[in-house]
C-alpha cells in the first residue's frame, strides 16, 4: 500500500527540490533585477560619481569632466567643423604665422559675398569676417581675427568668448559686476591674459548641484531691462526664471545683439524698449548710438551682431515653448541616463534627435522644410543687399553732384535703417529658420528703406506722400529720424 506512496513521495521530493532550485534562481534573478533597477534609479537620480569635489573657482572643464565624462566628451567635440547648406562651418587650412598660429580657420564671409564690404565700408568687419564655428574655437578666433589689428578692441569683447566668471570675481574681489566693469575698460591684450578657457562648465552650471545658471553680467542686466519694459520689476534671472527658460537663457548670455556703452565700454544689450527690431532701432536712436560713419556715404550706421535670442523669440518654436537646448543640445540615452548632448552644433547635422522627438516627418522631409525656409530668406536677403548697395552708390553720386545737405541727410537716415534691418537678418545665424516670417518681414522693410532713400535723392521727391498711395492703403512704415 505504501508502494504507490513511494513513487509519489519520490515525485514529491523531486518536485520540492526542483521548486526550491527554481525559486532560488528566481529569487536571485529578481534580486539582481531589483538591485539593477535601484542602481539605475540611483544613477538617474545622482548621475555621477563624485571623483572630485567641485567648487566655484574651478574653470578648467577637464576637472568637471572627471565627474561628468559623458558631457565632457561631447563638449570636446565642438572642435569639429562640418558644413550645412547655409550654416555649420567649413575648415580651411592656413599656414600658421608668428602673429596667428591657427592652422585651420572658418571660411571668409567677405569672400563669399563682396557686397558685405560695401555695407561695412570704413569698419573693422570689412577687413575680416568669417563663418562662426564650434565653441572650442571661440577664444583663439577672437584673439587672432584681423579685426584686432585695425581697431584697438576693449576687454569687453571677452565677456562672450572666454570663461570669465572666475576672472571677473577675482578682479572684483568677489563681486562679479565690479570685475566685469574693470575688465571692460582694459585693452584687449591685457584682459586676454586673465582668461584661459573658452566657455566652460562653470559658466552655465552651479558646481554644488549642477543646476543651470546665468553668469554673464550683460544678460543679467539685459534681461532685467527687458522684463522691466514688460512691467516686471527687479527680475533676477537665476531666482525668477523657470527651468525651461534657463535652457534658452544660458545661450542668450552671448547669442545676442550688443554694443559698448559710453567711455566705460560697458557691454549692453539694447533691450530696454523690447527685443523686436523696431524696439531695438528706437533704443539706438534715442541713445544716439552709432557704430561708425560709413566711408562711402557719410551715414551714421550700426552693425548688428548675432541676434539669435531676439529673433528666436519672434518665432513659432519660442511661441510653443521650445528652448535653444531642445534643438542644439538634444537628449540622448546612455544606459538609463538621459544626457544632454554637449556637442553644441547645427541641429541639421542631428535631425533625428534634434527634431524627430517632436516631429513625425522623415529626416529628408525635415531637412527640406528647414532648407525651404532658408532658401526663401536667402533670396530675399540678396534683394535687400542689392537695394542697399544701390542706395550707397546713389548717395556717393549725390555727394559728388553737390546735392543739398538736408537731402543727403534724409537718404543717409534711410541707409542707417535699411542697413541695420538687413544686417539683423544677415548676422542672425539661422538664415531665417528661427523666425521665418519675421526675417522676411524685416528684409522687406529694409528693401523699402533703401528704395525710399534712393527716391529721397531725386528732385521733388514725394515718395512717402500719402496722396500717392491708393485710397485705403496703409501708410508705409515712416522711419523715425530719417530726415
Ligand atoms: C526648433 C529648433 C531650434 C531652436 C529652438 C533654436 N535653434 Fe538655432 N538653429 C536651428 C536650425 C535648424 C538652424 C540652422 C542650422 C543650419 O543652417 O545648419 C539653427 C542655427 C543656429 C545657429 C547657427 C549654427 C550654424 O551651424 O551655423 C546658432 C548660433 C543658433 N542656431 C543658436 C540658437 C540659439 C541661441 C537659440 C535660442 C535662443 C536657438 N538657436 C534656438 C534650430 C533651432
Ligand atoms: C555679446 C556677446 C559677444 C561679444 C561682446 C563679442 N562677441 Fe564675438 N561672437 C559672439 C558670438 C555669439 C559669435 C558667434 C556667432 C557669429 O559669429 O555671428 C561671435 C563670433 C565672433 C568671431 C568669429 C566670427 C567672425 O566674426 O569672424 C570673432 C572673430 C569675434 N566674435 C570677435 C569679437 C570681437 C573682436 C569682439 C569685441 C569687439 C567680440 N567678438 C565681442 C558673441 C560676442
Ligand atoms: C560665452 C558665450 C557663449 C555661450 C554661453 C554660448 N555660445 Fe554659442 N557661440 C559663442 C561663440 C563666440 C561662437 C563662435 C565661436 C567661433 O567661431 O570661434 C559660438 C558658436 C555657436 C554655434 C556654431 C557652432 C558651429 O559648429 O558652427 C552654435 C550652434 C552655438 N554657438 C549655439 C549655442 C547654444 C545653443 C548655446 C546655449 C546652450 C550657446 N551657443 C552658448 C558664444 C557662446
Ligand atoms: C552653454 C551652457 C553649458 C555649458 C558650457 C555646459 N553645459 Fe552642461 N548643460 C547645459 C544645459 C542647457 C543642460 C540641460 C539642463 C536642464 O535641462 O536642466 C545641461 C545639463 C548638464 C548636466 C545634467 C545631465 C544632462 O546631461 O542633462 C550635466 C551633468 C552637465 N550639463 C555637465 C556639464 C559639464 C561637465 C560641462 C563642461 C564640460 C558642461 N555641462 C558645460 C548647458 C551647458
Ligand atoms: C520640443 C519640440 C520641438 C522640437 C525639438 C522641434 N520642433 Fe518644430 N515645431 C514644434 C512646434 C510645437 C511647432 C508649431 C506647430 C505645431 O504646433 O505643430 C513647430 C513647427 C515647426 C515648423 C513649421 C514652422 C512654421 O513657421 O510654420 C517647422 C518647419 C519645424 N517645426 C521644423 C523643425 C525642425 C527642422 C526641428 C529640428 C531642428 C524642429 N522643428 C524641432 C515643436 C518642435
Amino acid at each position: 500500500m505504501t508502494e504507490p506512496g513511494k513513487p509519489r513521495r519520490l515525485v514529491g521530493t523531486k518536485a520540492v527540490v526542483l521548486i526550491a532550485v527554481l525559486s532560488a534562481v528566481a529569487t536571485a534573478s529578481i534580486t539582481a533585477l531589483l538591485v539593477n533597477i535601484m542602481e539605475r534609479k540611483q544613477e538617474a537620480l545622482n548621475p555621477f560619481y563624485r571623483v572630485v569635489e567641485l567648487n566655484d573657482t574651478i574653470t578648467d572643464p577637464a576637472v568637471w569632466g572627471k565627474n561628468f565624462p559623458l558631457q565632457y566628451d561631447d563638449y570636446k567635440r565642438t572642435v569639429d567643423q562640418q558644413r550645412t547648406r547655409y550654416g555649420g562651418s567649413e575648415a580651411l587650412a592656413r599656414t600658421p604665422t608668428q602673429a596667428d598660429p591657427r592652422s585651420v580657420v572658418a571660411q571668409s564671409r567677405l569672400e563669399e559675398d563682396p557686397r558685405l564690404k560695401t555695407m561695412w565700408a570704413g569698419y573693422a568687419f570689412a577687413t575680416d569676417f568669417r563663418e562662426e564655428r564650434g565653441h572650442a574655437h571661440m577664444l583663439e578666433d577672437q584673439t587672432f581675427t584681423e579685426r584686432q589689428h585695425v581697431t584697438a578692441q576693449p576687454g569687453t569683447c571677452i565677456h562672450c568668448h572666454g570663461s570669465v566668471y572666475v576672472p571677473y570675481k577675482k578682479l572684483g574681489d568677489g563681486d562679479l559686476i565690479k570685475g566685469f566693469e574693470k575688465m571692460n575698460v582694459m585693452p584687449f591684450a591685457e584682459a586676454r591674459k586673465l582668461v584661459e578657457h573658452p566657455v566652460s562648465c562653470i559658466d552655465c552650471h552651479d558646481p554644488t548641484n549642477m543646476q543651470l545658471r546665468v553668469t554673464r553680467p550683460g544678460f543679467i542686466e539685459g534681461i532685467a531691462a527687458l522684463k522691466a519694459s514688460q512691467g516686471v520689476q527687479n527680475f533676477r534671472v537665476n531666482q525668477d526664471a523657470t527651468r525651461q527658460e534657463m535652457r534658452t537663457y544660458v545661450c542668450g548670455q552671448c547669442h545676442v545683439e550688443y554694443y559698448f556703452k559710453g567711455k566705460e565700454k560697458r557691454l549692453t544689450y539694447p533691450w530696454a524698449k523690447g527685443i523686436t527690431i523696431e524696439q531695438i532701432m528706437a533704443y539706438y536712436d534715442e541713445d544716439g548710438h552709432t557704430d561708425w560713419t560709413h566711408k562711402l556715404s557719410g551715414a551714421k550706421v550700426l552693425k548688428a551682431q548675432h541676434p539669435e535670442f531676439e529673433m528666436y523669440n519672434q518665432g513659432i518654436h519660442a511661441r510653443s515653448g521650445v528652448a535653444c537646448a531642445d534643438c542644439h543640445m538634444p537628449y540622448k540615452r546612455e544606459g538609463a541616463m538621459k544626457v544632454s548632448d554637449h556637442h553644441v552644433r547645427s541641429p541639421l547635422l542631428n535631425i533625428n534627435r534634434a527634431c524627430q522627438t517632436c516631429h513625425k516627418w522623415s529626416e529628408a522631409e525635415l531637412l527640406d522644410r528647414a532648407q525651404t525656409i532658408q532658401t526663401r530668406t536667402f533670396q530675399t536677403r540678396n534683394i535687400a543687399m542689392d537695394a542697399l548697395v544701390d542706395l550707397i552708390h546713389d548717395i556717393e553720386a549725390g555727394q559728388k553732384a553737390g546735392l543739398p545737405e538736408d537731402t543727403l541727410a534724409k537718404a543717409r537716415g534711410l541707409q542707417r535703417r535699411a542697413q541695420f534691418y538687413l544686417d539683423f537678418v544677415e548676422a542672425e545665424n539661422s538664415m531665417g529658420f528661427h523666425a521665418d516670417q519675421e526675417a522676411v518681414r524685416i528684409l522687406s522693410n529694409s528693401i523699402n528703406f533703401s528704395r525710399l532713400g534712393q527716391n529721397a535723392l531725386r528732385p521733388g521727391d514725394a515718395s512717402t506722400a500719402p496722396s500717392e498711395r491708393p485710397a485705403g492703403a496703409p501708410a508705409p512704415v515712416t522711419p523715425q529720424g530719417a530726415h
